[in-house]
């Protein structure tokens, strides 16, 4: 059976939306939203599952999030945007999921393995349970590509493994197969105080990352004194081997730049670091300023965000309606 085409992605709404997820996921997204059918989710019930967040400050960040994604692009007429917990069809089939996928698998997660680190007695059993619960946001709608950062590959492969166990168990193909879609040249940008460590909405640092909503002095000043080493760039990509922090911040230039990888090293090349974070900091604030810009207008006007947020909730259901009859029908639950 062929499946239609529809993308799937979501971004958890827990505030300091970063450039990490820009280049690697929203910039992608806006440019798949003209050729292909979008669906557009704040995860808002992923969000709670590493620790407890207050409620204002929940409805704040799912609002900022919306409002970024639209200021960076995305057509909310176009695509559906919504915030998970709208569509309830979510979680009933994260339920079927968690009675499909394996402990096994499940226990071989490194993001669980991450977020958990020592405290693996004392975490909730929905960050256990998160990648289930993903798994039904990507396949409640039957979507076939999902746009994701490196990060999430594994989860990916997880929902494929989920899917086929369904299908198999059941001998109807009701699922398809979902392909991650990882591209650009920024697919996994790295915090500015550790090149080996990923950017992060959780590290503790503010330093460590450039958020959606820093001023244009605030960028300036975090890539001022963003880590480096004392070599001027290079002129090769080899040049750049055991030079993570030099590796990340001309990674960054180039995809806001919109360059190849090798177009940015031979235009830096024997450049110093203060001079490259000059040119830097202009493209940073050159791309992200009319972004910040257009998202604080639109947080000035929560009447409009929410509006947004409850008809891509409306149209959301409407596509998942049909698949979890089918889901039913398939198990066996007898519907209402
Ligand atoms: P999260 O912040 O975990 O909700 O991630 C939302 C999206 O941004 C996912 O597609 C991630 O893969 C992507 N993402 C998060 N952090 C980074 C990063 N440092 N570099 C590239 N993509 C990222
Ligand atoms: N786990 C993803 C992250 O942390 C967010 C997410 C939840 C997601 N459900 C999704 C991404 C479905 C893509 C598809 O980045």
């Amino acid at each position: 059976m062929a499946f239609q085409r529809r993308i799937f992605s979501g971004i958890q709404p827990t505030g300091n939306l970063h450039l990490g997820n820009y280049l690697g996921a929203v910039r992608n997204w806006v440019a798949l939203q003209n050729d292909f059918e979008c669906i557009f989710c704040m995860v808002d019930m992923h969000a709670i599952t590493a620790s407890l967040i207050d409620p204002d400050e929940l409805r704040r960040s799912t609002r900022e999030l919306a409002c970024a994604m639209i200021a960076s692009g995305i057509d909310p007429k176009k695509n559906i945007l919504f915030n998970q917990s709208q569509n309830p069809d979510h979680a009933t089939l994260a339920w079927v999921f968690n009675c499909v996928a394996r402990m096994g698998w499940m226990n071989r997660m490194t993001q669980f393995k991450e977020k958990a680190g020592k405290d693996r007695e004392n975490v909730s059993l929905g960050l256990f349970a998160y990648p289930a619960l993903m798994a039904a946001d990507i396949l409640v709608y039957k979507a076939t590509h999902v746009p994701v950062g490196e990060d999430q590959k594994q989860h990916i492969e997880l929902t494929r493994d989920i899917a086929q166990k369904f299908n198999f168990d059941y001998q109807k193909e009701v699922f398809p197969l979902t392909e991650p879609q990882i591209f650009g040249t920024a697919t996994r940008v790295m915090s500015l105080r550790d090149g080996t460590k990923k950017m992060s909405k959780s590290d503790a640092s503010d330093q460590s990352r450039i958020n959606l909503t820093d001023t244009a002095d605030a960028i300036a000043d975090k890539i001022k004194r963003a880590k480096t080493d004392p070599n001027p760039l290079p002129d090769s990509k080899e040049g750049l081997e055991g030079r993570p922090e030099a590796q990340n911040l001309l990674g960054i230039y180039a995809a806001l730049s919109n360059k190849t990888m090798d177009q940015a090293i031979a235009e830096c090349a024997g450049k110093g670091f203060a001079e490259f974070k000059k040119m830097l900091t202009e493209v940073a604030v050159s791309v992200l300023g009319p972004i910040t810009a257009e998202m604080r207008r639109l947080m000035d006007d929560p009447g409009y965000v929410d509006g947004i947020l409850r008809d891509g909730g409306e149209r959301a259901r409407a596509l998942s309606a049909p698949v979890i009859t089918e889901v039913y029908d398939t198990i066996g639950f007898l519907r209402p």
